[in-house]
């Protein structure tokens, strides 16, 4: 038998992404390709992008430059270029930089393997369809090795809510959602394979409706699955937040206690701009029933500052929103213009307000984040353990509030859950002790 080809895959962007490349690899698996981590080893080298921010796409073209040297020190290295760069750029990325030999995007990879043919035959390949055939049809089980103890699951892709600033709606397509029934068999499959915590996956993931009872329905059946121990799900839009999936929040014990929960700004007027369809108003009382559902509830938001039109009175209201709230973690950005989409076509803010109001958020929302995590220390939590530090003797896992937990552990191995008593809190994690 030959050696088999080596596949190196680097993922940007968001989780749907890694749990794409995931699949990717699997699909070339069946072409005789092994993932490698050393990309100067690689016969192929495929890069899964993001293009939600200029700066996101823009990292692509700088990354490829620099595999051009890859490229001529072994010629017969294959270069792909995946994920929504792919889709939104299509052939112009072969233009740009012509030693790219494949570009595939987020719906088409399930055709990877003829598309491997055609490299092998010397020729280039590039599929940005939405084929009408589901890729996750023709993909093939998850593989049955031992794997770690927490996954990504796609459960809906796409997006119809044309937020004014986004490219998701043209870059993954439609909202779709999977059969409950796949998604139940690839749990169970990742449960064989060793994993306890499932993230269920979507760019509206509670826009689920691959089961009557939507997202909370899906929750529920999984909660049946034997050796699933934690559910999570991301990203979710306030509009879609029913009765049944805030019930499920405290009711479910499986469902973990965090929400991660874009609101953007808090302004009603940039809100409306946004496209967003809530106010402010609507969004507190939202959360209101929430945290009535789930108390320790820990909220996660997204915001993005210099919207175009955004006034300094606009972002004192996302300053207070932030204030009102409380978020135990939040991932804020400048606006950035994206071709294609209603708001780039608007009076820009000038960038260096920009950055002015992103760093006034940011230094709100890290000191919120915290004193949230600083509360913690005394309270005992339960932490899925996931890998061994950087000290020898301590290991690393989250707590159902997606903290980062450090503690000394003898008798502990990949994959438990134990109490952990919180005594300490740095920037960015916890240390505890094992009670
Ligand atoms: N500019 C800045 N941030 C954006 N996001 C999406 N589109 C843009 C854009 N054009 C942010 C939103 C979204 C997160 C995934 O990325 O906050 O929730
Ligand atoms: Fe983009 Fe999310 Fe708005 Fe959809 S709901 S357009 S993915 S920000």
């Amino acid at each position: 038998m030959s050696d088999p080809k080596k596949l190196f895959i680097k993922t940007y962007g968001c989780q749907m992404n890694v749990y794409d490349s995931e699949r990717m690899a699997e699909s070339l698996g069946g072409k005789g390709y092994v993932t490698t981590d050393k990309p100067d080893d690689a016969d192929m080298i495929l890069l899964n992008t993001c293009h939600i921010r200029e700066k996101a796409a823009e990292k692509i073209y700088s990354e490829l430059g620099r595999l051009k040297g890859f490229k001529a020190e072994n010629p017969n290295l294959k270069i792909g270029v995946a994920g929504c760069v792919a889709q939104a750029e299509g052939a112009e990325i072969m233009k740009r930089q012509p030693m790219v030999d494949l570009v595939v995007g987020p719906q088409s990879y399930h055709r990877l393997p003829q598309m491997e043919d055609a490299l092998a035959r010397g020729e280039t390949a590039l599929d940005t369809d939405f084929p009408e055939d589901d890729k996750f049809e023709t993909l093939k089980s998850r593989p049955k090795a031992k794997r770690g103890p927490t996954a990504f699951l796609t459960v809906q892709e796409g997006c119809d809510k044309f937020c004014a600033f986004c490219v998701v709606p043209y870059t993954r397509g439609a909202e779709v959602s999977r059969p409950a029934s796949r998604i139940i068999r690839e749990a169970q499959e990742l449960v064989e394979a060793g994993v306890r915590e499932i993230t269920l996956l979507g760019q509206n993931v509670n826009a689920y409706h691959g089961h009557d009872g939507g997202l909370a329905g899906l929750i529920w059946d999984l909660d049946k699955v034997d050796g699933l121990e934690r559910i999570r799900f991301t990203t979710s839009h306030p509009n879609d937040m029913d009765d049944a999936l805030i019930d499920a929040h405290g009711t479910c014990d499986k469902l973990m206690p965090y929400l991660h929960l874009p609101v953007q700004s808090g302004s009603d007027k940039v809100l409306k701009a946004m496209n967003r369809k809530h106010t402010r108003e609507q969004y507190f009382k939202l959360i209101e029933r929430i945290r009535a559902a789930r108390p320790d509830l820990l909220l996660s938001g997204d915001f993005i500052v210099g919207f175009p039109g955004e006034t300094e009175a606009d972002f004192e209201d996302t300053m207070d929103l932030v204030r009102t709230v409380g978020y135990g973690q939040a991932y804020s950005f400048k606006y950035s213009t994206r071709p294609g989409t209603p708001a780039a076509e608007r009076a820009q803010v000038d960038e260096d307000v920009k950055l002015e109001r992103l760093h006034r958020l940011q230094a709100l929302l890290s000191e919120q984040q915290y004193e949230i995590q600083k509360s913690m220390i005394g309270r005992t939590v339960k932490v899925l353990f996931e890998k061994h530090g950087r000290e020898t003797g301590q290991m690393i896992g989250k707590s159902e509030y997606l903290h980062a937990v450090f503690a000394d552990t003898s008798d502990v191995s990949i994959g438990d859950i134990r109490d952990v008593r919180i005594v300490k809190s740095e920037r960015n994690s916890l240390g505890g002790e094992i009670v």
